[in-house]
């Protein structure tokens, strides 16, 4: 990355559409890949080549595609859908003033929302086989066995290029293999230049960004088509089938990633991690596991079958078994599962063990302490090597607001105990198996609220007595 600003690159993304082929009321750039949006991808390139400023022009749903690319953005907006070429011209303004910047010299990358396969390391080839020839315009372009949908390259000598879209396409233009990914590199003076002259004579009555490119050839600049050998990386999503792939493709790139860093994926095609993701040496991930967002994951961690964590942090050496994580932090040496559920802001210490069949929430958990079987743990802070007895409750809600249970240190409690909140355990107590405890406990002593047992001797025999008379 380039610690300049002022100097690094620009790009605009182009974002607005709604993407009428995915049948959706989600915005295309929002539908997911590995649990993370469509956009974010190909955002993530450009920073990762060096970009520092970026431009998306947003238009259907922007409010969520803004939301979801925060800072990270300039957002400007297309009110209607009137092609990529109009969509470009939404980010003039802003692309002027930062060439303005530049002394009017320099490049804009120009890229597709919905390519989430490029890499950043062909942006930059595209930016510099750009550079290097001299050219108005390198665009980027792959081979496709069936191209399908895709702009195809029409290519008249070297540099006397355009794009011809599959709808505008005569028979033998709809032959051709090269594809348009829709990733470009201009020279930041002819972008505007070429894009004035953009109009709407096509089969689908849009401005098409692709009609600059011909238009350039035309004015005799140069234009360069830069072709990729890896046909994936040109792959634009328009559908759910599309989205599948491009899935199962970024799929294979996390993963072998992680294999090559020493981490052991069991059933690599059962298996979902998202780009984010950080894993230590020497954990496994067991089949059917699915590891998203800012998740972290340590060393020798054994991680599944069937778990789900999201943005949650896993010290070396824990477990998770069968097990659903979202928002989580734990030290070292956990074992949770199997069959936990552990929802937002739960903080474990070294050494917590939580599982079979719990659910817990903002729960803080000191070292070594256990809520072994069948309980909820909800708003409570509980100490160092604490029992949780099977079946416990915190009642940490009245209907209205939630209120906190404070268990200390070495405290145990016994099996089916609620904790009525507000309420405090002092450490070192104990509560009898049964309690519905609702005043504190101190220190030390034993908390018993439940009903006393009484035993009426010879009751069955007396039954049926009754029932016999009844009879009669
Ligand atoms: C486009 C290209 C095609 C290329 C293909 C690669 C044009 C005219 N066609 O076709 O040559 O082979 O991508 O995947 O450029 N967008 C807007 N505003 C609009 C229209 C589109 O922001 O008014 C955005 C979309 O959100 C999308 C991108 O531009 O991210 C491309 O639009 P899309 O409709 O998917 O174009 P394609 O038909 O795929
Ligand atoms: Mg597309």
């Amino acid at each position: 990355m380039t610690d300049n600003k002022n100097n690094a690159d620009i790009a605009v993304v182009l974002a607005a559409g709604l993407g009428t082929r995915m049948k959706s009321e989600i915005p295309k750039a929002m539908h997911q890949i590995l649990g993370e949006p469509m956009v974010d991808y190909v955002v993530r390139a450009l920073e990762l080549s060096g970009v520092g400023h970026i431009i998306a022009v947003l238009g259907y749903g922007a409010d969520r595609v803004e939301a979801a690319l925060g800072g990270r953005i300039k957002a400007v907006y297309q009110k209607e859908q009137l092609g990529t070429g109009h969509a470009l011209l939404m980010a003039l303004p802003a692309l002027k003033e930062l060439a303005r910047e530049r002394g009017n010299s320099g490049d804009c990358l120009v890229v597709y929302g919905d390519t989430p396969l490029l890499t950043e390391e062909t942006l930059s080839a595209l930016r510099r086989a750009r550079q290097d020839a001299g050219a108005a315009v390198a665009i980027l372009t792959v081979e496709l066995d069936n191209p399908r949908g895709y702009g195809r390259i029409i290519r008249d000598g070297d540099h006397n290029i355009s794009i011809v879209e599959d709808k505008d396409a005569t028979d033998s233009q709809k032959l051709i293999k090269e594809i348009n990914v829709g990733a470009y590199s201009f020279d930041i003076g002819w972008l505007s230049r070429s894009l004035d002259v953009l109009k709407p004579v096509n089969v689908q009555g849009e401005y098409y960004l692709t009609d600059a490119i011909g238009w350039l050839s035309g004015q005799g600049q140069k234009v360069i088509a830069f072709r990729i050998p890896d046909s994936n990386e040109g792959l634009g999503i328009n559908d759910r089938a599309q989205l599948a792939q491009a899935q199962d493709i970024l799929r294979h790139r996390v993963l072998l990633r992680h294999m090559l860093g020493g981490v052991t994926i069991e059933e690599p095609s059962a298996t979902l991690i998202g780009p984010y993701v950080k894993i230590g040496m020497d954990t496994t991930i067991g089949t059917g596991t699915q590891l998203f967002g800012s998740t972290v994951i340590g060393k020798g961690c054994e991680i599944g079958p069937r778990s789900r964590i999201i943005d949650s942090e896993i010290g070396d050496g824990s477990l998770v078994d069968q097990s659903t994580l979202n928002g989580v932090k734990m030290g070292k040496n956990c074992i949770i599962g199997p069959y936990t559920y552990l929802r937002p802001d739960n903080v474990f210490a070294d050494n917590v063990k939580a599982g079979a069949f719990v659910e817990m929430k903002n729960a803080k958990v000191a070292e070594g302490s256990k809520i072994p079987h069948l309980s909820y743990m909800g708003d409570c802070e509980i100490g160092k090597n604490v029992n949780i007895g099977a079946g416990s409750i915190t009642c940490n809600y009245d209907g209205v607001n939630k209120y906190k249970t404070i268990i200390g240190d070495d405290a145990f409690t016994g099996s089916n105990s609620n904790f009525v909140a507000p309420v405090t355990i002092g450490s070192g107590a104990y509560t009898a198996a049964g309690s519905t405890i609702t005043m504190d406990v101190p220190p030390d002593s034993l908390g018993i609220a439940r009903g006393r047992q009484s035993n009426i001797i010879g009751w069955k025999n007396r039954k049926k007595q009754t029932e016999a008379k009844k009879a009669h």
